[in-house]
């Protein structure tokens, strides 16, 4: 057996896809097998994620763009913060590092990521992947759930997804790991489309971080 692949997670809020990373990990058999989750990482001190993170043993640790705000005013720049954003990146690409993971997982990660982050990690060799509420191409950024029920309210859409990808500077933009298709026929209410996005959430990251983490596994057993 290789040696177990070593997963940090970046989260927001409430950690529901985290959950199912840990519940997969600790499952008879377990359908996520051969990790360590090595830290859970939240941008706000409020995220619920880091309680669920704490109860599983995991190490956790909060670090807040706020204080980068204060130190680098710039809310006129394009894109605002600029200079904030990639500040508090670098000590973010640092935190991560300390644990040397071999593999980072965005489980609801509402930051955008700038080369800041994304070259220290490229050049560790450590992969980063991220869930993502919509299918590769359509939807990208934040309140994609809401967008596609908007257009499916006006007739425009019949179905969305989830999709599990590599990230890459270009937001929600890198190579798909897997995708899968939502229906959103008979849907009633935006309650109800984001209760099905949620439910292949939590299949889809598992099936999403094994199939990475295996990678990862085939590489460091040689
Ligand atoms: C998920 O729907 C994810 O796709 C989006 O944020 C939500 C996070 O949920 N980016 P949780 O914190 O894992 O419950």
């Amino acid at each position: 057996m290789s040696s177990p692949a070593k997963v940090s997670i970046l989260i927001s809020g409430s950690g529901s896809n985290l959950q199912a990373l840990i519940n997969a990990s600790t499952s008879t058999p377990p359908t996520l097998p051969n990790v360590t989750f090595t830290r859970v990482i939240s941008d706000r001190a409020s995220a619920y994620g880091l309680q669920r993170a704490t109860t599983a043993g995991i190490p956790t640790s909060t670090l807040g763009i706020l204080p980068y705000k204060k130190r680098f005013p710039d809310p006129s720049g394009t894109p605002a913060f600029q200079s904030a954003r990639e500040a508090y990146d670098a000590d973010l690409a640092a935190l991560v590092l300390q644990d040397k993971p071999d593999m980072v997982v965005c489980a609801g990660f509402m930051r955008i990521l700038t080369g800041a982050f994304l070259e220290p990690l490229e050049k560790a060799g450590v992969k980063i992947i991220n869930l993502h509420p919509a299918l590769h191409g359509d939807l990208v950024g934040a309140g994609c759930i809401e967008r596609a029920w908007a257009e499916f309210e006006q007739g425009k859409r019949a179905k969305t997804g989830v999709m599990v990808h590599y990230v890459i500077a270009a937001v929600d933009e890198g190579e798909p790991i897997l995708q899968r298709e939502v229906d959103m026929a008979g849907c009633k209410s935006l309650e109800e489309l984001q209760e099905r996005i949620h439910t292949v959430e939590h299949s889809l990251i598992v099936e999403g971080a094994r199939k990475v983490a295996e990678e990862v596994a085939s590489k460091t057993a040689h």
